[in-house]
Order: structure tokens, then C-alpha cells, then sequence
């Protein structure tokens, strides 16, 4: 608890020294929209279709005195605008890494990271300071990272808003308390809330400076069930009501089959994608089982140099002895055979 106390001071000192005003990128160069798909060395990246998050070749090694870890490895995503995202993989795959990056938090070993339009590698430490203050909002699994227990609902969702020259903290507590069901406990402290409860404040926390992206780490991983469905079902209205961009780390395959794009990491890397079919984009929650029908389609994701990750089972399925695999082309579909198999 202590460290959070001490986290909240230092970045209240930072902010208060900090004497670059927002848009102080400006002063970096700019590169037209059209170019946005691909960055460059340019330090901002502009127009209406710039996306919200470009990742380009993120690279992220941990050195310890005994071993090299490779958390990322040639990490390629854009999130566009507007775009509810979940980010899904197995444990250590490198999903925290990377929302700590994008959360301003760590940086890359090699690569470009794109956000709002900014290199975050390039911006200055008060620039950094401002964005995260503005720019991003986090909510973790763990949310005594984001509460105050001492303090009650109220007085915790106005906390940020002292680091800015928000005039009605008020009033905009009252409105993200009401967004996220919580008004009749806005005075209640946090040890009097349930774990659901507590994420719930923990999400109108990280909303409270009304950030561009909205980043949350297994926001439900220590909640049961019907807390996670209710926790998704807030996230999905934020994003179609307020058009608020979000990135969501899980575990839960099927809480995913809820969203519109849910990207998979594998050893560091996005290795597939699934889209909500059309037909469920409409649909209201109480309308169907998300966790029995199949809401998504699934794509392979094939990066720059051509290089695929096929499914772990397919690749089991073909009993490979070595790591060679024939590759045909028949009629425009791609074969990939055991070269060993009819031998
Ligand atoms: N500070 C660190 N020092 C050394 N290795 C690290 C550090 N942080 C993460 N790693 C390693 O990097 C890899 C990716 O870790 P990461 O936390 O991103 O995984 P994750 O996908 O979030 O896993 P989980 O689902 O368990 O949270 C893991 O092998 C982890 O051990
Ligand atoms: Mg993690």
C-alpha cells in the first residue's frame, strides 16, 4: 500500500515540475495520414485515419545476472480508433509486457511504438509524465494498484484529477460513479467493497482524466463469473456509448468471444486474430450464450517477412519427424504437408 501512496506523490511532484503543456509534440515532426500504416523515423504520426496504437518490430529482452528473457519478439499491431481489442494468450507469452509499454511504463530493447500519434520512445521524461497522466488510463487485476483503501469511492475516482486542472472533479466523479453502477456506494471506503466492487471504482479511476486508450490487465482474474461478464458488458458499452478505445489483457477465452477483435500473442508475437461475426455485432447480451456458440471468425496472421504460426494442434496433427514441412499451391489454396507422411 505504501508503494502506491508513494507512486501517487511522485507523479503528483513530476506533473507539478512538469512544465510542458499538451501538444507539445507538436513541435516534433509530422508525416501525413496516409502514411500512417506504416511508421517511420518520424516522431508523430497525424490525420484523421492515424491509428490509436501502431507497434512496429516491438522487441523486448529482460536481462538478468542468469538468463535473457524474450518477452517480445518482433511484436506488429494497430488498434484503430474506437476499436474494443482483447489481447489473449498463455501465461508468459509477453501480455503484460506489452501493455506496460503501451502504458508508458517499460520500454522496447528495438522497435517503434506508436500512440495517439506520438513516439513514446522519443518523448521527453515530462512529456512521458503527461501522457501518462492523459493520455492512457490502466486498470490491473491486482486493484490495489489503482485504490486507495483509507479513502472512500468518491474521493478515490477524484484523486487523478488533482494532477489536472479539472474544475469539476465533483461532478465528474458523480458521473463515472453512476457509469459504472456504483452511486449508491460513493461513500463507502474500500475495504467495504467486494472485489467487483472494487474494480468497478478501479475502472472509473482509470477513467477519470478521460483518456484516449484505456488499458486493463486481467481486469478480471480475481473476480467470479457473473462479476467478469458484468465487467465486460461495462467495457463494451464504454467503447459503443463514448466510442472509448480499449485494450483488454484476459485469460478467459470465453469472456473474448463477447468482442469485437481479439488478438492472440504467442511466444511474443500476434499469431492470430478472431472478429466477431456481423451477424453478433448487433446483438444484445441476453440474447445468446457468447460461451456456446461460435461468435468469431479466426484469422492466422501473416507478418512482414511471411512468416506464419500455424495452430499448435494442426501442427501436432501432422506428426512431424523433423522441422520440415512440404508447401504447395493448389488453385490458390496453400498445402502444408508432412513430407515424410506417404514415404
Ligand atoms: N522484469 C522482468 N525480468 C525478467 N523477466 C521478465 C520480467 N518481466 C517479465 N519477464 C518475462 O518475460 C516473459 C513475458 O512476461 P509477461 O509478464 O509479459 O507475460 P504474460 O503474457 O503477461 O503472462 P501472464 O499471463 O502470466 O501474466 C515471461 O517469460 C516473464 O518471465
Ligand atoms: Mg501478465
Amino acid at each position: 500500500m505504501g508503494k502506491t501512496v508513494k507512486k501517487e506523490k511522485e507523479i503528483n511532484r513530476e506533473a507539478e515540475t512538469a512544465e510542458v503543456k499538451e501538444g507539445s509534440a507538436e513541435s516534433m515532426s509530422a508525416m501525413t495520414s496516409d502514411m500512417a500504416n506504416e511508421a517511420t523515423d518520424n516522431d508523430l504520426i497525424t490525420g484523421e485515419n492515424s491509428p490509436m496504437v501502431l507497434a512496429e518490430n516491438l522487441v523486448k529482452i529482460y536481462k538478468t545476472s542468469e538468463l535473457e528473457v524474450l518477452a517480445l519478439q518482433g511484436l506488429d499491431l494497430r488498434v484503430e480508433r474506437g476499436e474494443l481489442t482483447a489481447i489473449i494468450g498463455n501465461s508468459g507469452s509477453g501480455k503484460s509486457t506489452f501493455l506496460n509499454m503501451l502504458g508508458g511504463l517499460d520500454e522496447p530493447s528495438a522497435g517503434k511504438l506508436f500512440v495517439d500519434g506520438k513516439n513514446l520512445f522519443k518523448l521527453t521524461p515530462k512529456e512521458k509524465v503527461i501522457y501518462k497522466r492523459d493520455t492512457v488510463g490502466f486498470v490491473w487485476q491486482n486493484n490495489g494498484r489503482n485504490l486507495l483503501p483509507f479513502m472512500n469511492a468518491m474521493e478515490n475516482i477524484m484523486m487523478p484529477m488533482h494532477l489536472t486542472s479539472e474544475k469539476n472533479k465533483k461532478e465528474r466523479a458523480l458521473e463515472l460513479l453512476d457509469l459504472v453502477g456504483m452511486s449508491h456506494r460513493k461513500f463507502s471506503r474500500m475495504n467495504q467493497l467486494s472485489g467487483g466492487e472494487q474494480q468497478r471504482i478501479a475502472i472509473a479511476i482509470a477513467l477519470a482524466n478521460k483518456p484516449k486508450l484505456l488499458l486493463a490487465d486481467e481486469p478480471t482474474g480475481s473476480v467470479d463469473r457473473k462479476t467478469a461478464d458484468y465487467i465486460f458488458d461495462l467495457f463494451k458499452r464504454l467503447n459503443k456509448e463514448y466510442n472509448q478505445t480499449i485494450i483488454i489483457v484476459t485469460h478467459d477465452v470465453e469472456l473474448s468471444k463477447k468482442v469485437a477483435r481479439v488478438v492472440a500473442i504467442r511466444d511474443g508475437k500476434i499469431s492470430s486474430e478472431r472478429i466477431l461475426k456481423e451477424h453478433y455485432s448487433n446483438i444484445g447480451n441476453g440474447e445468446i450464450n457468447w460461451m456456446e456458440e461460435e461468435t468469431q471468425d479466426e484469422y492466422t496472421i501473416v507478418d512482414r517477412a511471411g512468416r506464419i504460426q500455424i495452430p499448435r494442434n494442426m501442427l501436432d496433427s501432422l506428426e512431424l519427424k523433423d522441422n520440415k514441412i512440404k508447401v504447395t499451391i493448389d488453385d490458390s489454396i496453400i498445402k502444408l504437408e508432412n513430407p515424410q507422411k506417404n514415404i
